[in-house]
């Protein structure tokens, strides 16, 4: 496995409607190593999820893991999923704001508000399709994931940008908002 280049913000592959997925190029070994690859980078960089847009591959996949992870110490667990050619839907109005970051918006962080409960539609990645429904935290992860792979960042989801804040100044002023 190899861990792979984050793109950043500018670059316009994060700006780009991902390619939805066949079957056939899903199961391609190529497809799976990049999976593979994905899950490898996301985990070195402490990422609660990623897209693939993220490195550099405008198709529709995201993974993504909440286990013990350093950048959301306080957040519970969401076990490894891979998500392809994902459909959400919001099943209520309810809106939650809370701190996001990115691995392509590197050292900021800042609130966004988030539907609480989601269907999701989706293959896994064997090509499988899962229909389930996400709450509260993993409805988040899904959702941000869900932004990239249409082209969108958690900067556009903000009402406004007053939240926005490097991760030494949150330590220091917004921890315990
Ligand atoms: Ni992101």
């Amino acid at each position: 496995m190899s861990i792979l280049k984050v793109s950043r913000l500018g670059h316009p592959v994060l700006r780009r409607v991902a390619q939805p997925m066949s079957l056939e190029e899903l199961r391609a070994p190529s497809t799976q190593k990049l999976i593979d690859d994905m899950i490898e980078t996301m985990k070195e960089y402490d990422g609660v999820g990623l897209a693939a847009d993220q490195v550099h591959e405008s198709r529709q996949i995201a993974v993504l893991e909440v286990a013990d992870n350093p950048r959301y110490p306080d957040k519970p667990k969401v076990p490894l999923s891979v998500l392809v050619n994902p459909r959400v839907t919001p099943l209520s109005e309810d809106m939650e704001e809370d701190w996001e970051g990115c691995l392509s918006v590197p050292d900021l962080r800042g609130r966004v508000p988030r539907y609480k409960n989601i269907r999701v539609q989706t293959l896994d990645r064997d090509g499988k399709e899962l229909d389930f429904v996400a709450t509260d935290f993993h409805a988040r992860v899904i959702q941000h994931e869900w932004d990239h792979l249409n082209g969108k960042v958690y900067l556009d989801r903000m009402r406004d940008l007053s939240t926005l804040t490097f991760l030494q100044e949150f330590s220091r002023y917004w921890l315990n908002v």
